[in-house]
């Protein structure tokens, strides 16, 4: 099946062409001025943007948290992915305590197996440092599982002891994966926490204020230099704060190979949303929303490429029936915030008619890094001859209001309930077969495949 896409702006990280693409089967095959072709099926695209699909290098189908389970399972979840125009998601296999790093990926890649819409690939979240675990994870990047999640935050649960994480980060630095870390100070943030409860201040708001931001900042130096020290790259994820940015900042102006994200969420959201009672319960993430001028430092960031990818942590729990466990105790709401679907569109709409970034810079953060950063380049991330033919037609000026109403992720509520945001996904093509169509659903679950990543830490390094 031949495709060509016809009379688009073709935008990509690094140029801005007016030029025909055409898709030979899975992949983009010839791009060219006014191209005369045979083709079974035309899409004309004047008018809009060319945009290599997007890649949402974190989302957590299904993770259980707080005894219930994220509620987007890799068919919604990645459906949903798709309406907003992301073609790739990175998802986190869990290591459960006292369990191999395998049983964990065995699980996780059964659920996305069959279901998965996109194509997906996983990062493995460590929760036990073991010898036999380390011995895994040589084997996990050899398999395309390339990078590895630690926390110091959650203790109990995923929490490691930097001990156990300079031993994951020493492995890493080895075997050519990549490091990601949770960096909140964890321990110190129950110790508050505790506090907030026994003085009665238990409502969502003061999960918020339980986690400062200088917990933040600490725990990212912390673990930059543990991995300065290790020799490897790390990759802060969902940064919010501007006292880890700089962390971040003052090691990348060091020369030192440190990498992070951030959301939406930190970037459109603030603490007051934490407030207003219970209903502020739909806004508890960790990190937390911070006050709003954070976010103008996650801006600059951007702009400096002191943060490098804009990701989602999308994870979604229902407001009736999930967080609601923590009436009465902000610690029992389980965390996470829906956003698979909204990313591409609120970073189009706030970032770059907001006049924070370029359409090129936009590209670059929601699909052209992701790709490079995460063992897909090439393949992913581009509108290049060879690349798999993920291919979204964007239209910059179409106007839509966001709404739990109309969104395709299984939760109950939206934290954009209401917002006017400008630009669309139009049409959606996975590796050549068009899977959104002017809203309607085309794709199929299982369509998505398992992608195998090449690990990029000797990239990383080089940086
Ligand atoms: O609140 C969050 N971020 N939930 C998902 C788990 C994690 O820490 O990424
Ligand atoms: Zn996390
Ligand atoms: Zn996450």
């Amino acid at each position: 099946m031949r495709t060509l896409i016809k009379g688009g702006t073709i935008v990509n990280a690094d140029a801005t062409t007016a030029a025909d693409v055409l898709v030979d089967g899975e992949r983009i095959a010839l791009i060219g001025e006014s191209l005369e072709v045979e083709a079974e099926r035309t899409i004309d695209a004047s008018g809009k943007w060319v945009i290599p699909g997007a890649i949402d290098v974190h989302t957590h189908m299904e993770l259980p948290f707080g005894g219930t389970f994220a509620k987007d399972t890799f068919e919604t979840g990645t459906r949903a992915a798709a309406f907003g125009g992301t073609t790739t998601i990175i998802d986190f296999a869990v290591q459960s305590k006292g369990k191999s790093l395998r049983e964990g990926l065995d699980a996780w890649m059964a659920k996305a197996e069959g279901n998965a819409c996109i194509d997906y690939g996983f990062h493995m979240i460590m929760s036990d440092v073991t010898d036999e675990s380390l011995k895994e994870m040589d084997a996990l990047v050899d398999e395309g599982i390339t990078d590895f999640k630690l926390f110091t935050a959650y203790p109990g649960v995923f929490y490691s002891d930097d001990g156990a994480i300079f031993r994951a980060m020493q492995q890493t630095a080895k075997n050519g994966g990549l490091i990601l870390m949770h960096a909140e100070n964890g321990m110190a943030i129950d110790v508050v926490a505790e506090q907030n409860v026994a003085a009665g201040n238990t409502d969502p708001y003061f999960h918020g204020t339980s986690r400062s931001p200088v917990f933040e900042g600490e725990a990212t130096n912390r673990v930059i230099r543990l991995a300065q020290v290790a020799e490897v790259p790390v990759y802060i994820v969902h940064l919010s704060a501007h006292d880890a940015l700089d962390a971040v900042r003052r090691a990348r102006n060091e020369g030192l190979p440190a990498y992070a994200e951030t959301c939406p969420q930190y970037l459109f959201l603030t603490l007051d949303d934490l407030g207003n009672g219970f209903e502020g319960a739909k806004f508890v993430c960790s990190p937390p929303l911070r006050p709003a001028e954070h976010a103008g430092e996650l801006w600059k960031g951007l702009a400096t490429d002191d943060l490098q990818v804009v990701s989602t942590d999308h994870c979604p729990f229902d407001f009736h029936g999930q967080k609601d466990l923590g009436q009465g105790d902000f610690r029992k709401v389980p965390n996470g915030l829906p956003g698979v679907e909204d990313r591409v569109n609120l970073l189009h709409s706030g970032g770059v008619v907001g006049g924070h970034m370029t359409p090129n810079r936009w590209v670059e953060v929601i699909s052209t890094a992701p790709a490079r950063m995460f063992g897909l380049a090439g393949r992913k991330g581009v509108i290049g001859v060879g690349a798999d033919a993920d291919v979204v037609i964007y239209d910059p000026d179409k106007k839509h209001t966001i709404s739990a109403k109309t969104h395709h992720m299984d939760v109950d509520y939206s934290c954009y309930e209401g917002w006017d945001v400008t630009g669309n996904a139009e049409i959606v093509l996975s590796r050549g077969k068009v899977i959104v169509d002017s809203g309607e659903w085309l794709g199929a679950a299982g369509d998505g495949r398992f992608l195998k990543r090449a690990p990029a830490g000797e990239l990383l390094n080089r940086t």
